[in-house]
């Protein structure tokens, strides 16, 4: 009992302590909050001639944003009668007028449709906020990413033509459901998350969105109470339906979602998980993570120590006594939740391919920097010796056996072992990377008939390089993001 209750004095005063940490400064929030409004009152000035309004999406609106965020979506609102063509050709019109106005830049970003995604800097913007780095109070000037997304104005959540639809749902439903109270215990399951690596709900994370971290912040009311549940959770038996739309068929909307670890249902779509992105895997790191966190609490689940010096890599990967081989190819200029997905299939893809010429592979990942990606392979089984050998028909069957023995006479020794023929023949491909680079090398057509997909096919066709270990490791010496990214690899664990 007393052990219980210093823990619980424990997990408060980290809770309190993580809290001030990512609380965002009163000046941060005062610069924020100046420039949206200015963002807004421009956004607004150029909607009137087409009597179009916009609603601003997600974390800013609930005052539920992380410190340093500097990033937030305008959603400008067409009626349903406007064909696609229209919303999509006035849209980026809009977004890019909205940009320059505002004296940003922009680029074209592709989702369910373009839109315009503008990086703006204060110091163009607000006088006010100019005034207030003049005066010290804000540390610097600082710049905003803005993604300017048109979306339909429906009738209802469950009636949307898009998925980006749904989130002036989600404003409504969430300005009447949540308290500023709650705020701060969303801000410490958004960090927590974070933490482990699992906030973002995009194909790249597979992971909590935020607008999951707030619903799973109303219905347990305190983080703390959320790791009293999440602890105990187990895959496919979770079922949150806050506005109750299932209570009269539960079991039948459960099974829908039965591969998905957890089931959130939208409280302004009964037909959506909130959760469907998050993985298994992540899954499963969230509930160890927060039991382990109620046994013993520390700021380290919040801000985990980065350990990624290179030295501390090469011992790891010699004491593995793997081989990494890399497929470095330039990054495609599409989304993550585009991008990611084919990458995973070409890793898969390519993975197959190795193991079908007899090279094990024994894990594999992928990473990517703003201009570069890296297909990373991890062999087991990585150089192959110069014959192979092949097994054969029965000797019993006389046709087979003549077949057999004339296609690879001249190839090397045919023997049989037991009551079977067996050649013995040259091995085309002795190592990993040859293969590697023997499949590739080769036209955008060519690739995606052998399964790449199509974006890293495109950019695969121009160009790509292998790595070896040797090369992998002074990537990472160079490129510190790299070298995270093979540390996780190699320390991942969930228990
Ligand atoms: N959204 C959603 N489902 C997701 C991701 C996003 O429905 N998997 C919608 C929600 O309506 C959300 C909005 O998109 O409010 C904005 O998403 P995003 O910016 O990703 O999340 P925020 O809640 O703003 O969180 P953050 O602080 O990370 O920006
Ligand atoms: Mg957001």
């Amino acid at each position: 009992m007393a052990e219980k209750k210093s823990r619980d004095i424990r997990i408060h005063e980290v809770l309190t302590e993580i809290l001030k940490k990512i609380t965002p400064s009163e000046e941060e929030q005062y610069e924020t909050k100046v420039f949206i409004e200015k963002v807004l009152t421009v956004t607004d000035g150029i909607l009137k001639p087409h009597r179009l309004t916009r609603t601003l999406a997600g974390s800013y609106m609930r005052d539920t944003w992380l410190p340093n965020k500097k990033e937030f979506d305008i959603f400008v609102m067409f009626p349903e009668s406007c064909p696609r063509e229209k919303l999509e050709k006035l849209g980026l019109e809009i977004g890019k007028k909205i940009t320059k106005r505002l004296h940003g830049e922009y680029v074209i970003a592709y989702a369910e449709h373009p839109y315009v995604r503008a990086k703006v800097c204060t110091k163009y913007v607000a006088e006010e906020i100019k005034k207030l780095i003049r005066k010290e109070k804000v540390s610097r000037e600082s710049c905003y990413e803005i993604d300017i997304v048109p979306c339909y104005a429906v009738k209802s959540a469950e009636k949307i033509k898009s998925a980006v639809d749904r989130t002036p749902f989600h404003n409504r439903w969430l300005y009447d459901n949540m308290s500023p109270a709650l705020a701060s215990q969303v801000r410490l399951l958004k960090q927590f998350a974070k933490g482990m690596g699992v906030y973002g709900s995009d194909a790249k994370v597979l992971g909590v969105s935020g607008y999951l971290c707030e619903l799973l912040t109303i219905q347990y009311k305190s983080f703390k109470n959320f790791l009293d549940h999440a602890s105990k959770w187990e895959a496919g038996q979770v079922f949150i339906d806050l506005e109750e739309h299932h209570k009269d068929d539960r079991a039948s909307a459960a099974k829908e979602f039965r591969t998905q670890p957890l089931i959130v249902i939208d409280p302004v779509d009964p037909k959506r998980n909130v959760a469907s992105n998050f993985s298994p895997e992540n899954f499963v790191k969230l509930v160890k993570s927060s039991r382990e966190f109620l046994e013993k609490p520390g700021e380290q689940f919040f801000f985990p120590e980065k350990k990624k010096s290179p030295k501390d890599l090469k011992k790891r990967m010699e004491e593995r006594g793997t081989q990494i081989i890399g497929v470095k190819f330039q990054k495609p200029d599409v989304i993550d939740d585009i991008l990611w997905p084919q990458l995973r299939r070409t890793s898969r893809r390519l993975s197959n391919i190795l193991k079908e010429h007899e090279f094990m592979v024994m894990g594999k990942d992928a990473f990517c920097t703003e201009k570069e990606c890296i297909l990373m392979f991890e062999m087991e089984v990585w150089a192959l010796p110069r014959i192979r050998k092949l097994v054969g028909p029965f000797v019993f069957s006389r046709k087979h056996s003549d077949e057999f023995i004339s296609k690879y006479r001249g190839a090397g020794r045919i023997w049989v072992e037991g009551s079977s023929w067996v050649a013995e023949i040259k091995r085309k491909f002795t190592q990993a990377d040859q293969k590697l680079k023997d499949s590739l090398k080769d036209s955008e057509k060519n690739l995606l008939s052998k399964g790449i997909a199509s974006h890293p096919a495109h950019a695969i066709a121009k160009k790509f390089d292998i790595l070896d270990s040797k090369e992998t490791l002074s990537l990472a010496k160079k490129n510190p993001g790299f070298a995270e990214f093979l540390h996780s690899y190699f320390t991942k664990r969930v228990v």
